[in-house]
């Protein structure tokens, strides 16, 4: 058994790592941290832990968390961890950065979307944390950035085929739109019930942060330099996420390469289900779930492929792969406390 702590585990991912790692086997919850509620029972905050989670919420403190922990995620706005993540590591925890400032490799990428990097010296051990694709490196790593919601939905279906080199990366499009659990907790005049009800919008046009994030990986894969056109919009859903992907081909490939290419990535991942060629997806049925459900239309004629790909932005999209990167940097299951699947109706 190994004991975790949780900072900022009474917002929205902190409450969902809350969810997930009080059905973990091999895991006893050891430190819950808030400055709001500092001193109150977890429960009291969050009724449907109702006597699931007998801890109570208490201040940051460095010296008692690496006392108690042995892991730590941070569920914390950007900007604060990478205040409070050296000290971890330096005394040699394991950390699970939820927030962007541990996912780039290169600073200045980071810095043109949040602001000046603190802790740059970190960000060349830092394991960036999709799972599926990274997860050699995971496995010996110390600091992973959790990937953003948008990047894990955008990136799963997205990677395998770039490195394949079956897609001219000039010619990007993805279109994303996210339930509003992913502003987080605090009130906001844009996830005001009166402004999500009957609306569908876009926002960040031409400007969201997770860009630079997905455009620094899809790099990695090699098959030349990226600049996606991303538009994430807001759907009134309280959690859910569904990208639209528009991609032109390189190579003359059929419906059958793509799905050949897919299954080679991902045939072995228990938390990737691939549809056949046609088949649409569905965020119902990945709600409350760690899966990535993704599917395809080639367009032959006009060499074009159209990718689909639905997750829970805070399970596959944050607190759910936080736990599978815990999974495989200590050798567990990769499924342990990620086993639910999703209401039937
Ligand atoms: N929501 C998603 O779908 C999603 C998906 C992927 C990644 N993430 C990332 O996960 C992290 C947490 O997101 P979230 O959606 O859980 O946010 P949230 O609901 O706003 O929760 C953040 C928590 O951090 C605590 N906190 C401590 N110091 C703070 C400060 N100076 N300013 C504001 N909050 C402070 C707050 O609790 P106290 O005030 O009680 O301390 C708050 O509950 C973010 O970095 C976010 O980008 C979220």
């Amino acid at each position: 058994m190994i004991n975790v702590g949780i900072v900022g585990a009474t917002g929205y991912a902190g409450a969902e790592l809350v969810r997930l790692l009080a059905g973990h086997p091999e895991v006893t919850l050891s430190v819950l941290t808030s400055r709001q509620y500092a001193g109150q029972p977890f429960e009291a905050i969050y009724p449907s832990m109702k006597g699931q989670i007998n801890l109570d919420c208490e201040a940051y403190d460095a010296a008692g968390l690496c006392d108690r922990a042995d892991v730590i995620f941070m569920a914390l706005p950007h900007k604060l961890p990478m205040a409070f993540v050296p000290e971890l590591v330096a005394k040699g925890k394991k950390v699970i950065d939820l927030s962007a400032d541990f996912r780039f490799s290169d600073p200045a990428a980071y810095e043109s979307a949040y602001q000046p990097h603190t802790a740059k010296d970190l960000l060349s051990r830092s394991v960036y944390g999709l799972c599926e694709v990274f997860g050699d490196q995971i496995k010996t790593a110390d600091l992973i950035g959790n990937p953003g919601c948008y990047a894990t939905c955008i990136l799963l279906p997205l990677y395998p085929l770039v490195k394949a080199g079956m897609i001219d990366v000039s010619t990007l499009i993805a279109d994303a739109k996210s339930g509003a659990s992913g502003a987080g907790r605090s009130l906001s005049l844009v996830t005001h019930i009166c402004e999500i009800t009957e609306s569908f919008k876009p926002y960040k046009v031409g400007g969201h942060r997770h860009k630079p994030e997905m455009d620094e990986i899809l790099t990695r894969a090699g098959a030349g330099t990226v600049d996606l056109t991303f538009i994430p919009h807001l759907i009134p859903m309280s959690r859910g996420m569904e990208a639209t992907i528009y991609a032109g081909l390189r190579k003359d490939v059929t419906a059958a390469d793509i799905a050949a290419c897919l299954s080679e990535s991902y045939g072995k991942c228990p938390f990737i289900r691939l549809y056949d060629h046609g088949l649409p997806v569905d965020t119902a049925n990945v709600r409350g779930t760690n899966f990535c459900d993704i599917g395809f239309v080639l367009e032959k004629t006009k060499g074009r492929l159209v990718l689909m790909s639905v997750i829970d932005n805070l399970v596959k999209g944050a607190s759910g792969q936080a736990v599978q990167n815990m999974n495989l940097m200590y050798g567990f299951e990769e499924t342990a406390g990620l086993s639910a699947i999703s209401f039937p109706v």
